[in-house]
């Protein structure tokens, strides 16, 4: 087990977000920022995680409950005193502190592992992770000695016209030695510019006291990237779907249109699966091997099995086996199974029923709380009348049941195994095996009747 602990800072308000949610909690790529961070920190093998709340603290911890432990900041006084308040929970902590922000959903758990190995290996009391910025502004810069090693780090406001052509960045992401760290935060004060006690100063302090410090340059800035405003998430949004559509089409799946194919940071999807552009693909959703999927379609939450068609399909919170084939213009509703083989055609919806192997729903179906069989044909505008106005009742049909077009089958109902319904029935009774049931009004033709009206 690693020594790594992390101190995820977001007691900011996000003002530039101008959002009653928590800045931390906007979503990018599927996930809500913070949960980037804390999926970057287990995969660099953190082994507890504390998160600085304050603006929706309460919001922010519920939205992360079990996976982290809460502190709050109750005024935002500064960096450094938003990690001071960490202090009780990690006193017996005596391996590395990361410190990371919340609003950095770009970092990578790759980028994480290196910066911490560089700070084990260089046996360092502190390291940060610096960036090459093409425009430095407002950022804390790194102020280096004449041999190269790091002098300190000043902040934007703080710096000099010299300091501030460094475009050498503080990311906001150090590594610590534990006991160092809360040392040194004992020692900075609010002497500067923003009056707020600032973490980077820790580097200073530790210097001045002969320690070793060092740095860690990150290849690409992009990955520390901060997010202040709704026009930086939409560039990290763009970011994080590039980076997921590249990672799955290097494993393997064809996308046709990366430009307009969404995909969630979580998705996974197998190999020769072929996505036709203007599809989102969502949540925790799993897809096999061999599908075609789109154009226009979206999956939510959504198993979906190997060798699986669908265009024009909306599909979530649902299990669809191998080879079923779906759509045009398909809803598959939470807590719907189809069965492999299962065909749906144009226009049905499908919303918590269970559909057996190769059961066909070919054209215009409502099928809503249904257990049917495998085998099942569903003639053209069935539908499962399953609501009387307060409750939802079930409807059961049999494998191998035909039942004709344009029925309704009124819930509770059974059509029982290889049963026939003829098309036009309103059927309320049970349907026994094998039996034929026609419900409706035979027909009257009336003779001469043009001549009759005349
Ligand atoms: C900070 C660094 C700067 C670095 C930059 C990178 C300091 C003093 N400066 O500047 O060197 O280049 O990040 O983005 O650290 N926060 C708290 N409590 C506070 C203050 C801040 O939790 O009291 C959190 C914020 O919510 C945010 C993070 O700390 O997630 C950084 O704070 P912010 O005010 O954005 O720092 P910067 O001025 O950007
Ligand atoms: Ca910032």
């Amino acid at each position: 087990m690693s020594d790594l602990v992390t101190v995820i800072l977001a007691a900011g308000k996000g003002t530039r977000m101008k959002s009653a949610l928590p800045k931390v909690l906007h979503a990018a790529g599927g996930k809500p920022m913070l949960q980037h961070v804390l999926d970057a920190a287990k995969e660099a093998g953190a082994r507890r995680n504390i998160v600085v709340t304050g603006f929706g603290g309460d919001v922010v911890e519920q939205a992360m409950q079990g996976q982290a432990e809460f502190v709050t900041q109750a005024e935002q006084l500064g960096t450094g005193h938003a990690v001071m308040q960490t202090k009780d929970l990690l006193s017996d902590e005596t391996g590395t502190v990361m410190v990371l922000c919340g609003d950095t959903p770009l970092l990578t758990g790759e980028l994480l592992k290196k910066l911490y190995d560089a700070h084990t290996e260089a046996g360092a009391k502190a390291t940060v992770l610096t960036a090459v910025m093409p425009d430095a502004t407002g950022y804390g810069r790194i102020i280096r000695s004449a041999d190269g090693s790091v002098e300190k780090i000043v902040e934007h406001k703080d710096a000099s016209e010299e300091e501030r052509k460094v475009r050498e960045v503080n990311s906001g992401i150090y590594c610590f030695d534990a006991k160092a760290l809360f040392d040194a935060l004992s020692k900075v004060t609010n002497d500067n510019v923003q009056g707020e006690y600032y973490l980077p100063d820790v580097l200073e302090i530790l210097k001045d006291k002969g320690e070793k410090i060092w740095a860690v340059a990150a290849d690409d800035y992009e990955c520390t990237l901060g997010i202040n405003s709704r026009q930086q998430l939409a560039s990290a949004e763009k970011i994080l779907r590039r980076r997921k559509n590249e990672q799955l089409m290097a494993d393997g799946v064809t996308i046709m249109d990366p430009d307009t194919t969404f995909i969630d940071a979580d998705v996974e999807i197998g190999r020769d699966t072929i996505i036709y552009p203007f599809t989102w693909i969502e949540g925790k959703t799993k897809i096999g091997e061999n599908c075609v999927l789109g154009p226009n379609s979206r999956f939510q939450d959504a198993m979906i099995g190997s060798g699986v068609t669908a265009h024009f399909v909306y599909a979530h919170e649902c299990e669809i086996a191998d080879g079923v084939t779906m759509g045009p213009y398909v809803h598959i509703r939470p807590d719907t199974k189809l069965s492999e083989k299962v065909k749906i055609g144009n226009f049905v919806e499908v919303k918590n029923s269970n559909v057996g192997v190769g059961t066909k729903l070919p054209h215009l179906s409502y099928i809503g709380d249904c257990d049917m069989g495998a085998g099942v044909n569903m003639g053209c505008g069935t539908i499962t009348v399953n609501y009387d106005g307060k409750k939802k009742f079930r409807t059961v049909v049999g494998d191998n049941a035909f039942i004709g077009c344009n029925s309704n089958l009124v819930a509770p109902v059974t059509v029982e195994d290889g049963a026939y319904v003829g098309a036009g029935s309103t059927i309320t009774k049970r349907v026994p095996k094998d039996n034929l049931a026609i419900a409706r009004a035979r027909q009257t033709n009336i003779e001469n009747w043009l001549d009759k009206r005349k």
